[in-house]
């Protein structure tokens, strides 16, 4: 099989990228513009490990850089983009040129020339927006917020509320590709992930905060958190999404036009001082805290019910967070800190 990964360089892609580069019969091509400061590692591990990738550094606008490639290729997973709430705020137009602008361009590109591709899109549960008719209540005994409506989590039938210009990108390429399969027949599906964690995550204040912290934690370092620490967050394992990738790449014919959410679920939801507290049990080290306001745009509590995932795809995330952080935490000893 033929597969493009837009941002295929980022933390996601180079994980999707090694599970299908194993097997020599496929071949992978990574469109990636290197925005993301540290990606280059994951690019050196990649060309380094695997002659069946292929990297081209393009922005994902630039269809006419990799047309060749995206006519020829057989599956198309869409990871390229801004990705932090907090940038998407302070430069709305980049957001929306790289989310947006990029995101039409390769779909209509698609439509165009290769309308038979599978195309997996990576969405986010931040289309649901602050759940605010939910009834959200703290919980300090257990340090995290409690959704007294949706205990066991939230499904797609949860309207679509975008909060915050990151919010609103992602969601309108979210309702593009569904659109683009009702109106156009294309093969798509869009997965709304909760919070991903695992090796390759080059994780900065900003974005991909189990990995930042771990990191921070790894270096005895202090850290800052923006609200009351008791947000919760269903954390889940690459691999678990990748394995969740190749299902509906499997299904494609049978699921394709599906919006599905996809997290760690009920059992790895954590509040961000219950991750503090495992990070320094794992480093026997106390980190040192500070508080500041909460970010505008951020959510007090996610939990994906998976139901969906579940039924359609026959996936449930399997790794544990304690699991999955032990092997984010190899990793970072390994590269992060041998560079
Ligand atoms: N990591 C998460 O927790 C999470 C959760 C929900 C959704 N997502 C979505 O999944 C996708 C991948 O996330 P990730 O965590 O791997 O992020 P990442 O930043 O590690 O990867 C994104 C990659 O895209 C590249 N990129 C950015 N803008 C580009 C552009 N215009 N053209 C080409 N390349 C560009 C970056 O250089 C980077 O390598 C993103 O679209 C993100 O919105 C991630």
């Amino acid at each position: 099989m033929k597969y493009l990964i837009t941002g295929g360089v980022g933390f996601i892609g180079t994980n999707t990228a090694i599970t299908f580069a194993t097997s020599i019969k496929n071949s992978i091509v990574l469109v990636d513009d290197f925005s993301r400061p540290g990606v280059k590692l994951n690019a050196k591990y990649l060309t380094r490990k695997f002659a069946n990738i292929k990297i081209i550094k393009a922005n994902v606008k630039d269809t006419n850089k990799y047309l060749s490639e995206l006519k020829k290729t057989d599956v198309i997973i869409h990871l390229a983009g801004q990705t932090a709430v907090t940038t998407s705020i302070t430069n709305p137009t980049l957001d929306f040129s790289s989310n947006i602008v990029g995101g039409f361009t390769l779909l209509e590109t698609v439509r165009k020339y290769n309308p038979k591709a599978a195309v997996l899109y990576s969405s986010t549960n931040k289309v649901y927006g602050n759940l605010e008719n939910h009834d959200l209540q703290l919980d300090k005994k257990n340090s995290q917020y409690k959704d007294m409506c949706h205990p066991m989590g939230i499904d797609e039938n949860e309207q679509l509320n975008f909060i915050s210009p990151y919010g609103c990108s992602k969601g309108t390429i979210d309702s593009y590709m569904l659109d683009y399969g009702r109106i156009y027949g294309l093969k798509t599906i869009v997965f709304r992930q909760s919070c991903i964690y695992g090796p390759f995550q080059i994780g900065v204040e900003d974005q991909g905060w189990v990995a930042f912290f771990a990191k921070q934690a790894l270096a005895k370092k202090p850290l800052t958190i923006f609200g009351d620490g008791y947000q919760v967050r269903d954390l889940l394992y690459v691999g678990d999404l990748i394995d969740a990738y190749s299902k509906a790449i499997e299904k494609i014919e049978k699921i394709k036009g599906n919006a599905i959410n996809v997290g760690g679920g009920i059992t790895n939801s954590f509040s961000l001082l219950q991750v503090i507290a495992t990070l320094e049990k794992k480093t026997r080290h106390p980190i040192q805290l500070t508080f500041n306001t909460e970010r505008p745009g951020d959510q007090k509590l996610f939990i994906s019910a998976n139901k969906k995932a579940k039924k359609i795809l026959g996936w449930v995330p399997r790794t544990s967070f304690h699991k999955g952080l032990d092997i984010l935490l190899d990793w970072q000893r390994q590269y992060l800190f041998n560079q």
